[in-house]
């Protein structure tokens, strides 16, 4: 089955959502930032989760949605939290209205997306949204860490990937199980799903950290940099301060946790320090290791191999995304 035929269902879907009219400084947001695109990886890991078992995907839609509007609705929170112009190629929403439009805004899609999965059948509702939830909750600790991390001498790799985990690899394991419940599979079944998106989501938000200082502002549509500019814990700064010598570290010493007088000396000095201690193989190295880690427990769901093909091709889509 072409990727298309998911895709399309979502395009679709989203096009008839309705968000509420007034007023318009709380509804024109939501529809400024959904309309925007983005990759819609979440809502098409469900499609291809529940695809696995089922062939009638009409009642996984608006659940599927639901995943997407939760998506966005931290995106607007995060962009706030971390200072960010520029998502999807245009203005974040509070540079375009202002951080108290984009909490509210951003709120409001919260409540939404819960909405999206009432429409589950009735014995699943209540597990769906336990799930949900507990997920909600853990992007939740994920982005305070990732906040905490910030101004935090020391931060390890392991905490790192544990703050990433919670931050984003919980919501990409979620989706999947959420596509498996809704279609009927085992839990065994659906928690190795889980654990397949939970460690593509690892191997994700790595690329993403990877983007952050070495892709193209034009594809990656956020601001390259930033990450370094606001002294991120990322795997990239832990592993260059773990391994630079004396003239390294002081270099990276200079930067991080200082006053940014001049933004753009700072990232081309800091990413100087990665170029040498090349960084971005060693980054790359790990995305792979966690894509074989997933793979492994796409092996262990008990279906046909030809029906995982657009889940594995999709994985490795991700992992060598540039935007
Ligand atoms: C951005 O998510 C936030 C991260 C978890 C890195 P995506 O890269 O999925 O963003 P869009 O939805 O495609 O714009
Ligand atoms: C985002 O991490 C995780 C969530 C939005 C929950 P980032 O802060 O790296 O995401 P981008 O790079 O702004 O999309
Ligand atoms: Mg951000
Ligand atoms: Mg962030
Ligand atoms: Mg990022």
């Amino acid at each position: 089955m072409d990727l298309s035929y998911f895709s399309n269902k979502i395009t679709a879907a989203l096009a008839q959502q309705r968000y509420g009219e007034a007023p318009e400084t709380l509804y024109e947001p939501i529809r400024y930032i959904m309309a925007l695109g983005g990759k819609r990886i979440r809502p098409l890991l469900t499609l291809l989760g529940a695809h696995l078992f089922t062939d009638d995907l009409d009642p996984i839609i608006k659940p599927a949605l639901g995943t997407e509007v939760f998506h966005n609705f931290t995106l607007l929170h995060d962009d706030i939290m971390d200072q960010a112009p520029l998502r999807r190629g245009q203005p974040t929403v509070h540079e375009k209205w202002n951080s108290t439009v984009a909490i509210l805004s951003g709120d409001v899609m919260l409540v939404r997306a819960y909405e999206l999965f009432l429409d589950v059948q009735p014995e699943l509702l209540a597990p769906v949204l336990r799930r949900f939830s507990q997920t909600a909750a853990e992007v939740c600790e994920g982005q305070q860490w990732d906040m905490n991390f910030e101004t935090e001498g020391q931060v390890t790799i392991e905490q790192y990937l544990d703050m990433i985990r919670l931050k984003t690899a919980v919501l990409l394991g979620f989706c999947l199980e959420l596509g498996a419940l809704l279609a009927g599979a085992s839990t065994e079944a659906a928690d190795h799903l889980r654990q397949f998106g939970t460690d593509i989501g690892l191997a994700f938000q790595l690329r993403d950290d990877l983007l952050d200082v070495y892709g193209d502002a034009a594809t990656f549509g956020k601001r390259v940099g930033g990450d370094i500019v606001s002294d991120k814990k990322t795997f990239l700064l832990l592993t260059a301060q773990a391994q630079a010598n004396a003239q390294q570290s002081a270099l990276l010493a200079q930067h991080i946790g200082q006053p940014v007088t001049d933004a753009e000396a700072k990232v081309r000095a800091v990413r100087a320090v990665y170029d040498e201690l090349n960084v971005r193989t060693q980054t790359e190295t790990l995305i792979n290791q966690y894509f074989q880690d997933a793979l492994q427990h796409l092996d262990r769901v008990n279906v046909p191999a030809e029906r995982k093909e657009p889940l594995r091709g999709v994985a490795l889509q991700l992992l060598e995304r540039e935007s």
